[in-house]
């Protein structure tokens, strides 16, 4: 009796501290202003209201779930493009790995990118709102049966067909036990879907971040759940500025991945607060919005699938650093052999030696990309600002001519 009894207060304590933690977090992602009359997240004992309210967190996210529970049943009911924008990947691994994909979990993919790396065997990933699992199943092929996926998601219906398919995909892989699962839970609380702190190698996710009625949550989640060198590596929606509170709160738009799309520079600032510094930027790719209707909501607001790289490396340094250090790639990820693509103005052709900034040397060098890297030198003598490469740049090294200023950041945008 007394068990229970102490078993119910401390759930119950342990609720309230989940509550408080969140109103805590709870800021606008424009303003950084506090919302006091925000309701509780995590009591979700009323009814849903199905009208988008943007400012009632509970209302975002019961709209978010009705919209992929029960409105769209397959990729092509989707009303614009934000969430099919993914092409899909010519590497003949992906195409591989894609036909080993249970058809029915790729006919409901909605996502905006490809966030799934290569040469991730035996990590152990975390899919952020997986949906019906298409990218849990590509990874969980990468990762191999000493590698591990665990896919999140908040939606009753999307978590069913991707579990429903675990069996079915662990024979035809050959694999003596699962090396994928599939959890309730919401993104914004990790640790209280099972998910224990600096347990992951490599978070990923496809088109839910800007889903998500606190961003900043997500990413300090994120940030906590990552081991020390691991990285969130993601795809999502972002927008050429700040969008109005009228726009954000289109139900439909929000549903499609884009009216709650983040400002790229308040993205920026937001990962740099919770500790990824120096993000790196891999791909961007605009995204068009055909619905007359849709498009005169949105005016002149230019959105863009961006794939990012977010380390979970406490020393990165604000600026690109020159302490005369060179990374040289081994040519060993399975798929790359003649070079490695680390983000837009990264391409490190195999054996041969690039100077790299101090950020990239601890990127080759202290994260789960570490043996596939031999980098010389360390921080002991500094040369000054590092001239990082120019935003295009995919294909030549950090060693070529510079367009920037020296002592910017890689991750500002503005120049590499
Ligand atoms: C656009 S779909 C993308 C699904 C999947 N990543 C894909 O590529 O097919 C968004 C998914 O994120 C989930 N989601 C959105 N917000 C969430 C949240 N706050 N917590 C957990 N899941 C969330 C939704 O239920 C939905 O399955």
């Amino acid at each position: 009796m007394s068990g229970s009894l102490s078993a119910n207060t401390s759930s119950a304590m342990r609720e309230r501290e989940r509550e408080e933690r969140f109103e805590e977090l709870l800021v606008d992602e424009h303003t950084q202003n506090p919302f006091a009359s925000l309701p509780s997240f995590a009591s979700s004992r009323r009814p849903p209201s199905m009208s988008l309210h943007f400012d009632n967190s509970e209302s975002v996210l019961s709209s978010v779930q009705n919209y992929y529970g029960k409105v769209l049943q397959k990729t092509e009911d989707l009303r614009t493009s934000a969430c099919t924008l993914a092409q899909r990947p010519t590497h003949p691994l992906y195409l591989r790995a894609l036909s080993n994909v249970p058809p029915e979990v790729s006919a409901k993919f909605y996502g905006c990118g490809n966030p799934v790396p290569l040469g991730i065997s035996g990590l152990h990933v975390l899919d952020l709102g997986s949906g019906s699992g298409r990218d849990c199943y590509l990874a969980a092929q990468f990762v191999g049966e000493n590698g591990f996926v665990t896919g999140v998601d908040m939606t009753q219906e999307q978590l069913d067909v991707a579990t429903k398919c675990i069996p079915e995909f662990t024979r035809k892989m050959g694999y003596a036990k699962a090396n994928v699962r599939f959890v309730k839970g919401y993104i914004e609380f990790l640790k209280d879907a099972g998910i224990a702190p600096s347990s992951l190698d490599l978070v990923i996710s496809n088109c839910v971040v800007n889903l998500s009625p606190n961003k900043k949550l997500v990413l300090q989640e994120v940030y906590n759940a990552l081991k020390t060198g691991g990285e969130f590596h993601f795809s999502d929606v972002y927008c050429d500025r700040r969008l109005s509170d009228a726009v954000r709160s289109h139900e439909v738009l929000y549903g499609e991945c884009v009216s709650g799309a983040l400002y790229t520079n308040d993205f920026l600032r937001m990962a740099k607060e919770v500790g990824f510094g120096d993000p790196r930027q891999v791909s961007k790719s605009e995204i068009n919005i055909y619905d007359p209707e849709l498009k005169e909501i949105l005016g002149e607001a230019r959105f863009y699938s961006i794939t990012y790289r977010l380390f979970k490396l406490p020393a990165l340094e604000p600026a690109c650093e020159d302490y005369g250090q060179y990374a040289t790639y081994k040519g060993s990820i399975h798929g790359m052999t003649h070079s490695y693509i680390l983000d837009d103005h990264h391409k490190l052709e195999t054996n041969k030696p690039h100077l790299v900034c101090g950020n990239t040397a601890s990127m080759l060098s202290e994260t789960w990309l570490a043996p596939h890297f031999t980098v010389v030198g360390d921080r002991k003598t500094h040369f000054g600002p590092f001239p990082c490469g120019p935003a295009d740049a995919a294909t030549s090294s950090a060693s070529s001519s510079s367009s920037c200023a020296p002592g910017v950041s890689c991750s500002s945008g503005s120049c590499c």
